[in-house]
């Protein structure tokens, strides 16, 4: 007999020479069992009842020992920490153990790129290493369940929180989600270093109609599947041990009240046994929504569609109680909830290992920063360079200009609650510890990204007519981007393009280095400038990774994960968009057309008169300091068949004078489907190594199920055909080698 939920955690620890790890699986469920046997109603609902911190408060204590709060966000002092699990060990009825929640996104202290930066690194190892530290800091002060990874697809930079996401893409979005949660929930979650993931937000929040937060969607089922859900089935399926539910409506349905997603997906068809948590007040929204008359139908639709916790909502805790008596929430729903929640619990080994050892904190450890540096590294894209860079090294006189040159706050970007922002390394303070103080001038031009002001600009001006080379670090602060801060315009915002014009009259070369929570749209700066370096927002370590790369100490690598849009009014814009019946060619663009020109004489093809067709900078896209080329794809056979694989080989070689990573890309094309197909779809990537002059064979497999999609039944299928593959360094780039594929 197993006597672990029959003792206290405290007694248990008392007992314990060393923590006690890992029930199965088995007994885990044998354990929820017998622990709701013995609970009263009350006590089921309360753990479903998520409230934010309120320290350690008598309206927390008492709701603690009432049994009515099963988990806790945004408490992050470890001694209330510690002082509100010992309320709900030793004075609860039944002692069961609170979790600490909280919006751990890109680190905790350590500040990481933002997820959309990591990204550019395309590397699994990055992201899953970030989340290790994040996860090592954050769980050193009682921290055990984070908010995150966000999956969403995103592909309207309007929207603000595509910069918490992993881009436009699901196969490069499932892969890095995946390491995220690998390096949060490492390789046992019982473990009291670990925090357990939250795969979020489920789903289609990205689609949210016009790039604006929270806004409706219409997402026919089978885009949800081919597009939004790969992420969220790949985190069910082996992934994240919590999911978070959207604030958006899809097609009419709130996600907090959408059954068909919550329960006949994700638990009946995924086979996820994991605990739903609700957005913050997202069950109460379902009344502004419109889908609810009032608090208690709320509560009555979200519990029957399978969100498990009430975040923030007050919705479980003021009428779940009522609406099992009355018998509109059955008990057997109702323990389903709550046996979700008490699960995690036991796989987050709280029963047994409760408190935390408050004297075992440790926050910025050298071997963080020097992974958050190489993080910056990786994820920074090199999207021009006319050969200014890497800066040559009889460059004396460097001026550095721009609003986000020492803007220690803003290097961290979106979501950074417990940001120190004197911890984070401004590019200014870099450069000057490289180059030495005296060589190094500064001038911001402007004092913050919106500054319209252009009193800033003579001096900036005269600074850089001094200089041998101007570094301008231009881009958007860190609160115009995230949750609720979407643009229209994605622009540079405030004087910063009129400063760019100002500099760029001077003569000197400039290289425009850009933070930013998005893809920014920058036509005529990219122009005026001789390098443009892209970092999005680095974290801690932005000015060193930054320093290092400019110097030519450390390589490009990192590629766009997101379409860059020539215009605002382009998006939303990704590369496996579909061909249209009138593909753009034959572009007469609007300086072009003569006067009184007759309406088809543009050519009635699919392009805008003031911009052409496709992006400033394509998917996948970046430079490094060495040149690589691409042989021509090889395929191990022309015909693919069920059970078949074909290996697609090629070889890439440095043509460069340093070493590099160069990250290799695989897309195809299906060219003819019952439901049209998109012109590419990335389906497999790699990260190389190569010396200087040195080439490697890179190989990927492809197997029919990578070709599969749904169709107008909601089918998966392979269908057979014809289709294009290519290995190449970015989506627009390459030449295709082709297979067929035979079902017989
Ligand atoms: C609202 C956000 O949408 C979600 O991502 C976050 O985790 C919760 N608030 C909790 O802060």
């Amino acid at each position: 007999m197993n006597l672990k939920p029959f003792l206290t955690a405290a007694a248990l620890a008392a007992l314990a020479v060393s923590p006690v790890f890992a029930l199965t699986e088995q007994e885990i469920n044998a354990n929820v069992a017998a622990l709701i046997s013995k609970m009263t109603l009350e006590e089921k609902v309360g753990q479903l009842n998520q409230l934010s911190g309120l320290g350690y408060s008598p309206e927390m204590v008492n709701a603690i020992k009432a049994g009515n709060v099963g988990s806790i966000l945004n408490e992050t002092d470890p001694a209330i920490v510690n002082k509100l699990q010992r309320e709900a060990i030793e004075n609860s009825r039944l002692g069961i153990p609170l979790i600490i929640a909280r919006d751990v996104i890109h680190g905790y202290k350590t500040i990481f790129p933002i997820p959309l930066g990591q990204a550019a690194s395309w590397s699994e190892e990055i992201v899953e290493e970030g989340a290790r530290i994040a996860a090592e800091e954050a769980s050193s002060v009682g921290i055990r369940w984070t908010f995150s990874p966000m999956v969403d697809i995103a592909r309207d930079p309007r929207w603000g929180r595509m910069a918490e996401g992993f881009g436009e893409d699901p196969v490069l979005t499932t892969r890095l989600g995946m390491a995220m949660t690998r390096g949060y929930q490492g390789d046992d979650l019982s473990k009291p270093n670990t925090m357990a993931a939250c795969a979020k937000h489920f789903a289609g929040y990205g689609a949210s109609e016009s790039g604006k937060d929270y806004n409706t969607t219409w997402i026919p089922e089978v885009q949800l599947r081919d597009v939004y859900l790969p992420p969220f089935e790949a985190q069910a399926k082996g992934g994240a041990a919590t999911f978070m539910c959207s604030f958006n409506d899809i097609c009419g349905v709130p996600s907090s009240g959408n059954k068909h997603l919550l329960t006949d997906i994700l638990r009946d068809e995924w086979g996820w046994d994991g605990l739903m948590v609700s957005d913050w007040g997202s069950i109460q929204q379902m009344i502004p929504h419109g889908y609810s008359a009032d608090l208690r139908q709320a509560a009555e639709q979200a519990a029957n569609a399978g969100v498990d916790v009430d975040m923030e909502g007050y919705a479980y805790i003021g009428y779940l109680k009522d609406l099992v008596e009355k018998g509109e929430v059955s008990t057997e729903q109702l323990d389903n909830l709550v046996a979700n929640v008490l699960r995690l619990k036991y796989r987050l080994g709280l029963f047994e290992n409760p408190y935390i050892d408050e004297s075992k904190i440790n926050f910025y450890a050298p071997s963080s920063l020097a992974a958050a540096q190489k993080a910056v590294e990786q994820s920074t894209v090199l999207l021009k360079n006319d050969g200014i860079l890497p800066i040559k090294k009889g460059v004396k006189k460097i001026a550095v200009i721009g609003p986000m040159a020492d803007a220690q706050h803003d290097q961290a970007g979106t979501w950074v609650f417990d940001l120190e922002k004197e911890h984070c390394v401004t590019p200014l303070t870099s450069l000057r510890e490289k180059y030495g103080k005296k060589n190094v001038t500064y001038v911001p031009g402007v004092k913050f990204s919106r500054d319209l002001s252009h009193d800033g600009f003579d001096e900036a001006v005269k600074a850089a007519k001094d200089a041998d080379i101007v570094l301008f670090f231009a881009g958007e602060e860190a609160v115009l981007s995230g949750e609720a801060h979407c643009r229209t315009d994605l622009t540079l915002p405030g004087a910063q393009k009129e400063l760019m014009a100002a500099l760029a009259e001077t003569g000197t070369p400039i290289v425009m280095v850009v933070q930013a929570g998005r893809p920014l749209v920058m036509n005529d700066e990219v122009a005026k400038a001789a390098a443009v370096v892209y970092c999005f927002h680095g974290g801690t370590m932005t000015g060193p990774g930054l320093t290092a790369l400019l110097a030519g100490d450390a390589n490009f690598s990192g590629k766009l994960p997101v379409s860059f849009p020539k215009a605002s009014a382009q998006v939303p814009l990704y590369y496996a968009h579909k061909n249209t019946g009138r593909p753009a060619e034959g572009m007469t663009l609007i300086n072009d057309i003569p006067l009184e020109a007759g309406q088809t004489s543009t050519g009635c093809t699919s392009f805008y008169l003031d911009c052409g067709d496709g992006p400033a900078f394509p998917f996948g896209y970046g430079l490094s300091y060495n040149n690589y080329s691409y042989s021509d794809p090889k395929l191990s056979s022309a015909t693919l068949t069920p059970g078949e694989t074909i290996t697609v080989t090629c070889d890439v070689t440095n043509n460069g004078s340093r070493e590099g990573r160069e990250v290799v890309q695989l897309y195809v094309r299906d060219h003819v489907g019952s439901l049209i197909r998109p012109v590419k779809e990335l389906k497999d990537f790699a990260s190389v190594t190569l010396a200087p002059g040195e080439t490697k064979t890179v190989s990927f497999e492809i197997n029919p199920e990578m070709l599969s999609f749904y169709n107008a039944q909601l089918q998966k299928v392979t269908e057979p055909g014809e289709f294009s593959v290519w290995v190449a360094p970015n989506s627009e780039s390459g030449s295709p080698a082709s297979f067929s594929y035979s079902d017989k």
